[in-house]
Parts: C-alpha cells; structure tokens; sequence
C-alpha cells in the first residue's frame, strides 16, 4: 500500500510516521508514506496557494492550480483513490477502513483556510471527516486515517495484538480488560476470569460488551440488535 499526503506543513506529520506501528509497519514494507508539500507547486512568485472568495466573505479560499498540479506529479494518481478530508465529508468508520486497507494506492488532500475552491472536489473520489467538531487543517484528520487504515492492513498487528476483537467490528464496544495485580487499593479482578474457563469467559465478555454497548453507545445498540447478532 503507498500513501501520499498532499499538506502544506510536511512537518507535522513526522513524529507520527516515525513511532510505534506506523514506524514498524513503514519499515516492513507493508506501507509507504509520502508528504508532498503542495505549495512547492504554486504558480505564483511567492508561492501562494491561497485567495480571498469571490464575491466577498471571511477567510481564503484554497486555490485549485496547486492542488491539481500536485496530484498531477504523483505517479499512479489516475488510478489511485483520492480522498479529501473535510468537515462536510462522510464521518470516517472503521468499516471504512478496513475497506480502504484493500487498496494499493490512497491519496490524501489536506485542506487549510476557510474552504477550498469548489472545482477541487472534481478531482477527488471520496470526501471524509473524522467527527462533528472543525479542526485548524486537515493533518489530523489525515494522520486519523493513515493509523486507523494501516492497522487493520494484513501483518501489520500480529495475532497477540489482534484487532479481530476491536470495538466496532459487530458494532459493540470492546468488553472490560485486566492484568495484574488481582488486587488494587481494594479493587479486585472479577472471579470469572481467573478460573480458566474458557466458555464463561467469552460469555462474560459478550454480555459486559453488550451492557457497555447500550449503556454508552444507545445509537451502536440499536445498530447491533437490528443486525441480527443479538442473543442473550
Ligand atoms: Cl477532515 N478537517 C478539518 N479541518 N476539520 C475536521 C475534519 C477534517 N474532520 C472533522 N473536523
């Protein structure tokens, strides 16, 4: 899988590409990522990428000449799937990501100012926001997707960390976890998890996951029931 990220501040992104899974995940080969500072593309001489809207208003306006010669200058980009990241987008799932996981190709446009002029949408597959709240730029956003997409792609979480049991997956929260001590301030390990059955532990599990599910997520409940996967 090979990634490029279109983004105005290139440097934001490497702390993140150089720590923990993604670093371990890039250093396997299992997934490339590339920064492309697009304002390096800009036609104008002091390399701006951004003007005021027309017909008036707050804020600029990102511009499409640098976005789309950007894109043009990446190999493969005809075929690639182009996503850009915005709050007027469809709220990034985990279902989203493991679909995206199965792509060779992912480009990723990082928007900044107030909008982006309007035609930049013409050259992009796909709009996704990370939640109902609005961000400075889109670098988080990407970083988001880039973690989110990359985990679930084959090899790279081996079996001990799997992610088969990950909250999400059958639309229920993940069920409560314990390690050691037994004991805290008091606080103890519920009884059926240290008495090595197997069965009544995975029936804990589902019921606690289920509990949690409605007590926190009412809107993922539902979903669940509806599915057909409820049996208590
Ligand atoms: Cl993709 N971008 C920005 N700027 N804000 C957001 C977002 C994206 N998703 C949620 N808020």
């Amino acid at each position: 899988m090979r990634i490029d990220i279109l983004s105005l501040f290139p440097a934001v992104f490497t702390g993140f590409l150089n720590e923990s899974i993604l670093a371990r995940a890039i250093k396997n080969d299992l997934v490339e990522v590339n920064i492309i500072d697009y304002r390096t593309f800009s036609n104008s001489k002091h390399l701006k990428v951004d003007d005021y809207p027309f017909g008036g208003g707050a804020g600029m306006v990102l511009q499409v000449q640098p976005v789309v010669d950007a894109l043009r200058s990446i190999q493969g980009y005809e075929e690639a799937i182009k996503i850009l990241v915005t709050p007027q987008g469809e709220t990034f799932k985990q279902e989203k990501a493991y679909q995206l996981s199965a792509k060779t190709h992912i480009i990723i446009l990082c928007g900044h100012y107030e909008g982006y002029d309007e035609r930049i949408r013409d050259y992009f597959d796909l709009e996704l926001s990370i939640g109902d709240y609005v961000l400075t730029g889109g670098e988080l956003a990407a970083m988001v997707l880039v973690d989110a997409i990359t985990r679930v792609i084959p090899n790279v979480i081996s079996k001990d960390e799997s992610h088969q049991f990950d909250s999400f997956n059958n639309d229920l929260l993940e069920h409560p976890h314990y390690t050691r001590p037994r004991e805290f301030e008091g606080k103890t390990v519920p009884d059926v998890l240290l008495n090595g059955n197997h069965k009544l532990i995975e029936e804990w599990r589902l019921k606690e996951s289920i509990n949690r599910t409605k007590q926190r997520r009412p809107d993922l409940y539902k979903k669940y029931i509806k599915g057909g996967k409820y049996h208590e």
